[in-house]
């Protein structure tokens, strides 16, 4: 396989690497916010997220090697320091918008370029990426619509779990 021919693919791969590494980075920070504040539901949509974003990153970094790139492994920009679970889910929203929008014209440049394979690895990752938005979005409607209520029943879940949990040896 030429490296040459499918130089683009390399490119725009490494450029979505980058931007999951971030999305990594900083749902982690929220989810050790959230679970600190005892906003257990967020924080375990956090961590679950980071971990899909984490199974992107192997997606495209397979992908790379295939067509003989190297992974580069660059992280996009700095996390941002947000501690308020509403900024979070609006930040988070935003991010995933973003990757869509951009894995969906990538999809269409490996198109142009007649690798079909890059643009499958591209489609399938704006569907995911669409999936997470829809979940912070649904978070970002309860949390309108029941106000404090939701801050409240998360501390109850929790405290229900604590309650509950016997410790095994
Ligand atoms: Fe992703
Ligand atoms: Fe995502």
């Amino acid at each position: 396989m030429s490296k040459k021919k499918f130089e683009k693919s390399i490119e725009l791969l490494n450029k979505a690497v980058a931007d999951e590494l971030l999305a990594i980075h900083q749902y982690m920070y929220f989810h050790f916010h959230c679970d600190d504040q005892g906003y257990d539901l967020l924080a375990s949509l956090f961590k679950k997220t980071a971990i899909q974003e984490m199974g992107h990153v192997e997606v495209l970094s397979e992908r790379i090697l295939f067509l003989k790139g190297d992974v580069e492994m660059k992280i996009l920009g700095e996390v941002k320091k947000i501690r308020d679970p509403k900024e979070m889910l609006k930040c988070a929203a935003d991010m995933e918008d973003e990757s869509a929008k951009e894995y969906n014209i990538w999809a269409n440049e490996c198109s142009a370029n007649a690798d079909s394979a890059s643009k499958k690895i591209f489609e399938d990752l704006v569907l995911d990426e669409e999936a997470h938005f829809d979940q912070f979005d649904t978070e970002m409607g309860n949390m309108e619509r029941f106000g404090e209520n939701y801050f409240a029943l998360q501390a109850i879940e929790r405290s229900k779990v604590v309650s509950t949990t016997t410790k095994q040896n």
